[in-house]
């Protein structure tokens, strides 16, 4: 079974609970099966699972594993974008006629979801059920085709990479639509004039791989690795910045063993609208086992979460470098008898 983060466990319980019924009466499969993080629907209707994230040991993909499909199912995704993703790549793997089922809460945007999806692919959205806040839609494929891949999907634009302006690559759903966001910049300004000792550097939730690319090209003895667990976000690294290493995994679980002796982050703190500080308590309480001696964390959080109370627990050394009214920048050393 998948893992389920924190701050999103309850929720994600709800909209399976009020979903298997419905889905478990729908009728035959075989089923594809789609964000479904607590593995409650894909367990019950015997599914084969999709998830553009990696989730523990699970690897994240960019579409759906081949295989025959008669019915697909969905959790709905974080936002709009990630939304006509999905169902754009579990259409190319349903048979004219065949149903997609997408599911939520009314926080999620669920209301509005199914009315949003219909077009060339799906013909009609119908509300089938609506109790306990969530609700599930049923939409009909059309006989047009879908194509697969990720062709449609990239965006460009220019974004500065180390002050000089590059064009940038993005896909639906990713941070900040692929632009350089305020805190990122911040973290940037804060660590860049301070090389680290070694050449080993890790971007950790990189998203399209601003930070790793820029410090690729403000320190050039460097050697950069980058890591997100959205599939998605390290395909746009790749293409971004074909001098970073990108590898997908969920926290530091793609990068056992390793050790770096710089580690730079704009963490994830929200699990879709929920404040969720799972994978930032694992990038600190985990640090230890993948610094170098005397290596150095930096990261950048919005002033309200308690990063100073968890760096403290874990690091010898630990700086309030830059402190601006939304976000402070974090300087952490390990001493040596934590290493
Ligand atoms: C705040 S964004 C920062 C993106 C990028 N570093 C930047 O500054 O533009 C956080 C990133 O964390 C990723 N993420 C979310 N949960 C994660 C996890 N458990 N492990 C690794 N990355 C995760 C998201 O996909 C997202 O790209």
């Amino acid at each position: 079974m998948a893992r389920v983060s924190g701050g999103a466990q309850g929720r994600a319980q709800q909209v399976a609970e009020a979903a298997l019924p419905i889905l478990a009466a729908a009728g035959a499969g075989p089923w594809l099966v789609a964000n479904d993080e607590t593995g409650r629907i894909t367990d019950a209707l015997g599914a084969t699972p999709w998830s553009r994230w990696y989730r523990g040991a699970q690897a994240g993909t960019l579409a759906p594993p081949a295989g025959p499909c008669a019915q697909a199912a969905l959790r709905i995704p974080k936002d709009r974008d990630g939304l006509a993703y999905a169902a754009h790549q579990l259409a190319a793997r349903l048979p004219a006629g065949g149903h997609l089922w997408v599911y939520g809460h009314n926080d999620e945007g669920i209301k509005s979801a199914g009315k949003r999806l219909v077009g060339p692919l799906f013909a009609t959205a119908d509300t089938i059920a609506s109790r306990r806040h969530c609700r599930i839609w049923r939409l009909v494929r059309t006989d047009a085709p879908a194509a697969p891949g990720l062709d449609p999907w990239w965006t460009q634009r220019a974004v500065p990479v180390a002050g000089a302006p590059r064009p940038w690559w993005s896909l639906p759903g990713l941070f900040a639509k692929g632009g350089l966001d305020a805190a990122t910049a911040l973290l940037l300004d804060s660590v860049a004039a301070h090389p680290p000792a070694g050449p080993a550097v890790l971007d950790f939730a990189a998203g399209t791989g601003l930070i790793a690319a820029s410090l690729a090209a403000a320190w050039p003895g460097a050697t950069l690795t980058a890591t997100d667990a959205d599939a998605l976000a390290v395909e746009a690294t790749r293409r971004n910045a074909p001098e970073v290493e990108a590898v997908g995994g969920d926290a530091w679980s793609a990068l056992a063993g390793r050790r770096f002796d710089c580690v730079v982050s704009n963490p994830p703190i929200h699990d879709g609208k929920a404040e969720d500080f799972s994978a930032l308590r694992q990038l600190i309480t985990e640090a230890p086992q993948h610094l170098t001696p005397g290596g150095e964390l930096w990261l950048v959080a919005q002033k309200q979460v308690p990063v100073q109370a968890l760096l403290d627990q874990v690091f010898g050394q630990v700086k309030l470098h830059a402190d601006d009214p939304r976000f402070r920048v974090w300087r952490a050393r390990l001493t040596q008898e934590r290493t």
